[in-house]
């Protein structure tokens, strides 16, 4: 390790900084020996104890060989000769806890050394999970040499992630996802060091979750019995990711967002066909009625359910969207808000509080949506709250732990046009497009949450601001969302992915470097417009995002530096 480093300082004084390879997320400190070794023929990756270590060091090992990647951002005849030092024969992974709990707080951090004279790689981790992380950093190091051999570049990597909650939210209610998309985007979460997915797998359109207490609820709400996930595609998806490091979390959304509930239990319902335009953010309308018993017991049969099938720590508990126009129109409601005194709010923040103490009761912590939260109720401190339209700062002040998913920055569906439909905003009779027409051209073309959100927005976005030390919460980190109104397992390779991947490298290297200086585009555009390729390459549809001449030509395609391209 010693001589290592030493070599690193040498290479840094004479000036090998840049050794042109491309690492997303990059890591908290790298120092690039601007070195290669060959990898040797039978390069083995040894160490490995825990059994998901095991996989991943032949997965790994595989796709190093499999993808043998050329860079596209760097100009395919400015190409290095590779594989100058020396021969690197193995990577030994060594792991101080083998046994951790993939859960909340599990330590990710890891340094890597892949010396310069070649030999012996080394990868330490804290925690199995760490060694997958490290393992996917030196698949990153790893390309194609010459005669068809592979070259890792050489480096000393020290990595840890800023924030402990780095997530994806899919939703499989609006439209349903097979399994195995699910699984390539758990695979695509591991590329990026991502390790949360958030299932939100029930909504108003549908109830695609088998559950043995209300088996009911499934068979009426599914859209069909060939689009419900059963025990076992549960178990498949949490082993799954498991094995990458990667927590399913599951949401159960409600009381809002329930409607499809009324197919099998209509009397547990309030507001069931009614126009959702007046009771509900989207179609159709229909909210669990906060008073009734039966709805109440359902309730508590689905979390004990649900909390013990899943086993994260945290239970996301939704509560977004209540439309308490609603209630009037349900006597059960009315009457009991005359009887307690109480407006709608308050029947609805009680509900959530009775909500959080049962979740705690099956040994969980919740996540909810802020909603409650925002329009005035007060919930528990150690609720964690999901935060989509105000700044995380709002609920750490409070003491509340956050993540942040702000729809104007990580909602990646947006911006998509609208999906309802007799929308007659989208006629122009005189062909003109006026300043007036906020709709179509220039406006927001019936999408509620466009624009489009670009990698430069996402990437811009700092989780920490006015975020202070003293606030008694702190942020957990943020989730990339995919809410499935127009999206499904046919386009979420290329919805999320590369976009996701901004987002991905602030929640794992945060928005500032390790001299605190703010992360910028600039920096980021590189490694990114690299990544897209190399997602493409391990089976992930990421989507382009230019011309593939301005990848071979770096900078080439910028905007504002004629002088370094012609320098
Ligand atoms: C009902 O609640 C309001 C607001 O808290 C209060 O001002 C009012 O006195 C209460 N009425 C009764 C009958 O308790």
């Amino acid at each position: 390790m010693k001589i290592s480093l030493a070599i690193t300082a040498a290479a840094i004084a004479f000036g090998y900084v840049d050794a042109k390879t491309f690492l997303l997320p990059i890591p908290q400190s790298v120092e690039w020996t601007g070195n290669s070794a060959s990898l040797s023929k039978d390069f083995k990756i040894t160490g490995a104890k825990n059994p998901h270590v095991k996989d991943a060091a032949k997965r790994y090992n595989s796709l190093i060989h499999q993808e043998k990647w050329v860079p596209v951002q760097v100009p395919y005849t400015k190409q290095p000769a590779l594989g100058s030092a020396g021969t690197l024969k193995s990577l030994e992974i060594s792991v101080k806890d083998n046994y951790a709990k993939l859960d909340i707080g599990i330590d990710e951090s890891y340094t890597l050394d892949v010396p310069s004279k070649g030999g012996k790689a080394t990868l330490i981790a804290a925690t199995w999970v760490g060694a997958i992380r490290g393992l996917e950093t030196f698949s990153q190091l790893v390309e194609s040499g010459k005669h068809d051999g592979l070259i890792a570049h050489t480096a000393h990597i020290i990595d840890h992630p800023t924030y402990g909650h780095r997530g994806i939210l899919l939703d499989t209610a609006r439209n349903f996802y097979p399994v195995k998309d699910i699984l390539r985007t758990i695979d695509a979460m591991a590329f990026n060091k991502m390790n949360v997915l958030h299932w939100h797998v029930t909504d108003s359109q549908s109830w695609p979750l088998y559950f043995k207490s209300h088996p009911e609820l499934s068979e009426k709400g599914a859209y069909s019995s060939k689009e419900v996930y059963s025990p076992k595609d549960v178990e498949t998806i949490i082993r799954y990711g498991e094995s990458r490091g990667v927590r399913l979390i599951v949401e159960l959304d409600m009381p809002a967002h329930t409607a499809t509930i009324a197919e099998s239990h209509p009397d547990y319902m309030a507001c069931i066909g009614e126009w959702w335009g007046d009771f509900a953010a989207e179609p159709p309308a229909g909210q669990l009625n906060p008073i009734n018993e039966g709805a109440w017991k359902l309730v508590e049969d689905l979390i004990k359910e649900a909390t013990h099938i899943f086993p994260d720590t945290l239970y996301h508990a939704g509560g977004d969207e209540l439309n308490t126009a609603c209630w009037p129109k349900e006597k059960t409601i009315v009457a009991y808000a005359e009887k307690h005194n109480m407006t709608y709010n308050e029947i609805w923040f009680e509900w959530e509080n009775k909500l959080l103490d049962f979740v705690k009761t099956q040994k969980k912590r919740s996540i909810i949506w802020e909603d409650p939260i925002k329009d005035g109720g007060s919930m528990p401190v150690d609720t964690i709250v999901q935060t989509w339209l105000a700044p995380p700062s709002t609920y750490t002040a409070k003491g509340h732990d956050v993540i942040v998913s702000n729809y104007a920055y990580f909602y990646l569906d947006c911006g998509h046009g609208g999906w309802v439909g007799d929308d007659e905003r989208y006629i122009s009779p005189t062909q003109q497009e006026t300043p007036e027409d906020t709709f179509n051209y220039g406006g927001v073309g019936g999408s509620w949450c466009s624009p489009f959100k670009t990698w430069q927005r996402i990437y811009s976005y700092d989780m920490s601001f006015e975020v202070k030390d003293s606030h008694p919460g702190k942020v957990l980190g943020g989730e990339a969302a995919l809410w499935a109104e127009q999206s499904d397992y046919h386009v979420v390779d290329g919805r999320l992915w590369p976009r996701a991947s901004a987002a991905a490298e602030i929640y794992w290297s945060g928005s500032y470097d390790n001299k605190n200086q703010r992360r910028t585009v600039e920096e980021f555009q590189p490694r990114f417009l690299d990544w897209v390729y190399r997602l493409q390459s391990r089976g992930i549809n990421a989507e382009p995002v230019q011309p593939k001449w301005c990848a071979k030509h770096p900078q080439a395609c910028d905007l504002n530096n004629p002088k370094k391209v012609a320098a």
